[in-house]
Formats: C-alpha cells, sequence, structure tokens
C-alpha cells in the first residue's frame, strides 16, 4: 500500500489494539497530548533509539553520548532565549473562549504564516482572512487578536539556585543539555575539534493544541547531535551531517518518495540556516520529522554571558567559542513514521493479510517459536528453542490456535520469522522457519537456527 491509500485514524486504532500506544490516562477520559508507549510500542522505541545510538556515538570517533537532567537551573532558560521568545500565537474565541493556534489555521487556509513572525506580521494576515476561520467548538469567527503565548511548562520544584522567584522549568527542547555540559565533556574527553555530542532526552511545551497523535504532543522525546565546530568552518559538515541524516532514515526502511527536504524561511531566533527532513504522513501530508540547524555560537555565547563561566575552546593556545550544527529528531514522530510506512494489507485467498513490514532490525518480536499442537511432547520441544532463542532475541513463544492463525497474528506485529516444531521435527532434527514477508517456508537443521537467523536478523 502507498502511504496515500494509508489511513492515520486505521493506524492510530491498529496501535492500540495490538499494543504500540495508548493515550495517556486514558481511563480518565485521556490527557490531551500525551501518549504511553505500550508493551510492543516501547519495543519498537528502543530498537529506533539504539539504531540511533549506533549511527551518532559508537559508529562515530568524534561523538561523545550523554544523558543530562530534565531539571535545570531557572537561568538556563533566559540565555537560551526561551523564557522570551519561545512562543506560539494565540487568539481567543470570544464567544466560547476556546483558543486556537493562530499560525496553524492560517496555513490550513493556505497562509503561508508560521510561530517565528512578529505579533503585528501575523495580525495583519489573521485578520485579513478572519472570515475563513472558524472556531472547531461553536464555528464563529469571532477571535480576540493573537498573542504570543509561552511554550515553556513550569514545574513547582524548589530552586535554591538562583536568586528571585524563577520557576523551574521542564526542559522546552532537550539540547540545552548538552550546552551545560559541552565544558565537562571537554574537560573529561579532551576531543579535538570538530566533535560532537548526542543526547536523547525529553521535552515538554505547552502546546495550544496538540494535534494528530504522536505528531504534535506537550511531552516528547528529541534525539539530538550537537556538532562543535571552529568559528566559520560550518559549511562543508552542515552538508555532510544533512546527507548522513537522510540516509539514516532510509536505513530505517523508509521509503525516498516519502521524505523530502524543506528549507525555513523565517528562522528562529537561535538559527542562521535551518533544515527539515518531512515526512509524508498519512491522511496528514508531508511535515516535519527532523530539524538540522546551524546554531553558530549563539548558545556558547549566551550561556558563557549568563553562566560568567568560559565556554571558549583551547587550540593549542588558540582561544574562540565554537559553532553548533544542530540535528534534532522527534522520537515520536519517526516512530509514526515507521509505524506507517510498515503498515500494510493485502489479499490473499479473498482473506485480507495485515502486515507490519518493519525490518528486522527495528521489530518489536525478531523470532515466533511455535509447536504445530500443544501435546506429544512437542510444546517441551518447541519450548527448549524459544529458551536458547530468547538469550539472544526477543522472541514469543505461542501454543494456541491453529498455526495458520498465529502466522497471521505474528505478521500484523511484524515479527520476521516464525519457528515451527512439528511431529517431523522429533525425526529429523528440524524446524520450518516461516519469513513474514514472502511467507517462504524452509527447513532448517535445530542445531544451524541459531546461525541462520544470525545471518538474516
Ligand atoms: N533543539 C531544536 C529544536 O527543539 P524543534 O524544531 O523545535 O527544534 C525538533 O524540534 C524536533 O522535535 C522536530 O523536528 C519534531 O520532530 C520534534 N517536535 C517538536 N515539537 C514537537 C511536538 N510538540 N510533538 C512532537 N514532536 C515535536
Amino acid at each position: 500500500m502507498k502511504n496515500e491509500e494509508k489511513n492515520i485514524d486505521e493506524i492510530i486504532s491498529f496501535a492500540k489494539e495490538k499494543g504500540f500506544v495508548f493515550q495517556s490516562s486514558e481511563i480518565y477520559g485521556g490527557l490531551a497530548g500525551v501518549y504511553d508507549f505500550g508493551p510492543l510500542g516501547v519495543e519498537l522505541l528502543n530498537n529506533i533509539k539504539k539504531d540511533w545510538w549506533k549511527a551518532n556515538v559508537q559508529k562515530k570517533m568524534n561523538y561523545f553520548g550523554l544523558d543530562s537532567a530534565m531539571f535545570k537551573d531557572p537561568r538556563v532558560w533566559d540565555a537560551s532565549g526561551h523564557t522570551s521568545g519561545f512562543s506560539d500565537p494565540m487568539a481567543e474565541c470570544k464567544d466560547c473562549n476556546s483558543r486556537i493556534r493562530v499560525d496553524k489555521e492560517l496555513e490550513n487556509i493556505g497562509i503561508d504564516a508560521d510561530e517565528k513572525m512578529s505579533e503585528k506580521e501575523i495580525n495583519e494576515l489573521f485578520f485579513a482572512n478572519i472570515g475563513k476561520i472558524k472556531c472547531k467548538k461553536c464555528g464563529g469567527s469571532n477571535f480576540s487578536e493573537a498573542k504570543n503565548f509561552n511554550l515553556l511548562v513550569k514545574s513547582n520544584l524548589g530552586d535554591f539556585t538562583s536568586k528571585g522567584d524563577k520557576p523551574v522549568y521542564l526542559p522546552g527542547e532537550a539540547c540545552q543539555g548538552i550546552y551545560l555540559n559541552y565544558k565537562n565533556v571537554v574537560d573529561s574527553m579532551h576531543p579535538k575539534i570538530p566533535f560532537g555530542i548526542a543526547q536523547i532526552g525529553k521535552a515538554f511545551r505547552n502546546e495550544i493544541s496538540p494535534r494528530n497523535f504522536l505528531f504534535r504532543t506537550r511531552e516528547f522525546e528529541q534525539a539530538d547531535t550537537q556538532f562543535f565546530v571552529r568559528p566559520e568552518e560550518n559549511k562543508e559538515p552542515y552538508e555532510k551531517i544533512k546527507k548522513e541524516r537522510w540516509q539514516w532514515y532510509l536505513d530505517l526502511g523508509l521509503s525516498v518518495k516519502n521524505l523530502l527536504w524543506s528549507q525555513h524561511k523565517n528562522l528562529v531566533f537561535y538559527a542562521s540556516d535551518a533544515w527539515d527532513i518531512e515526512y509524508n504522513f498519512p491522511t496528514y501530508g508531508f511535515d516535519e520529522m527532523e530539524g538540522i540547524h546551524d546554531r553558530t555560537d549563539y548558545d556558547l555565547s549566551q550561556h558563557s554571558k549568563f553562566s560568567g563561566v568560559d565556554l571558549s575552546f583551547n587550540d593549542n593556545g588558540e582561544k574562540f567559542i565554537p559553532w553548533v550544527l544542530e540535528t534534532s529528531m522527534g522520537m515520536g514522530r519517526v516512530f509514526l513514521a515507521v509505524l506507517s510506512e510498515a503498515y500494510d494489507k493485502e489479499k490473499i485467498d479473498d482473506e485480507e493479510r495485515r502486515v507490519l513490514r518493519l525490518l528486522s532490525k527495528l521489530a518489536p518480536v525478531k523470532v515466533a517459536i511455535l509447536p504445530l499442537v500443544k501435546k506429544d511432547g512437542l510444546k517441551e520441544e518447541a519450548y527448549k528453542i524459544y529458551e536458547e532463542l530468547s538469550e539472544k532475541y526477543n522472541c514469543v513463544f505461542s501454543d494456541t490456535a491453529t498455526v495458520g492463525k498465529r502466522y497471521r497474528k505474528q505478521d500484523e506485529i511484524g515479527t520476521p520469522f516464525c519457528v515451527t516444531y512439528d511431529y517431523e521435527s522429533k525425526e529429523d532434527n528440524s524446524v520450518t522457519v516461516r519469513e513474514r514477508d514472502s511467507m517462504k517456508q524452509e527447513r532448517v537443521k535445530i542445531g544451524n537456527l541459531g546461525d541462520y537467523l544470525n545471518k538474516l536478523i
């Protein structure tokens, strides 16, 4: 199936039915813009993260991993510009008090607008088109002026570090933890410039209108790399990083026709150049999955200024503040892209087969071990295979329903291989290995099974 033929509502209900994604606090009616990853979802999520970590830390000589705390000194968000400049334009319906995000509403009616415009610019566009924008709740067009609404989420953690009574915010973007630890990494790891720091961390935003399932949520994870280069030596590495990030998505199984580049017209306060990699989400269409930003020396200069600590890099006596090239990917959006790309349905003998065509490295379950029947010792023998294989892979053991039904169940959750132990297995010490996509079956000696699967997974 092409993505254009897929329906996002069907994928959302599939994600719930099969234990991939649940609405947060569902038994209390659900918390808007917050989602939980279920038993299979967390496996898929972890596999995406593992792949990202491998590509961005373990396979790169000059990149260092990090896991910084979420709570930070409140002054961090002043230095970063978030307390003053991190906002979306919001207007209120004067009739029913519900709120809209004005830049998105303008975009929906085909007007080029975004959150980086000034209040004046956005209000001019808003009031020139006001009749075309309807309140989702009451259907009216009686709106207040758009005002910038700050997206930072406050906590009530005691603030004993800074003067005054500033709140301790939850991170508005995960990457600030990298800038705060830049000096620690330099002092402990003694990298040569250029070098990178990579992290997967949570971010929280008070989104006015969380929407589109995992696409725009209030709590999400970002996988970031920050590459520190000598001042103005940014162009060549920026192009190289862009190429690598594009390739990573192809290696994740996303097809090239569902990906595109888009350059930012209006830049956020910290960036001198910015590109997005967009994905063609079912029903929603193309939208941002990852941002690649040339942040100049903005962040380290600001943190030097606000903290009073010199963050220059000393390269054999030559001191300078490095420039930063950032890649920032929303984990939830990539998860949704991977799930959407893999979701497929096909007709087989008048029956519909639902299959999740995930790459083996991403599949939540790698191997299902199925005794043909429970009796005559087949179950016990099959269980021995399960015990052995699950030392290495996430496996399931299933002995209920017909083997055909069990195959279909594994197809739906993307399990690439099913291993069936049948009556002949006792005689020939072999099992049947069935591959998910081709449904081809092959007889493999039990003694060779580990090596056989190793080569394929
Ligand atoms: N440090 C740079 C930064 O935060 P961003 O473009 O605001 O840049 C980077 O965010 C990525 O984080 C986006 O490309 C998107 O994938 C993800 N993201 C941003 N806001 C999100 C939200 N409300 N829900 C889910 N993902 C989001």
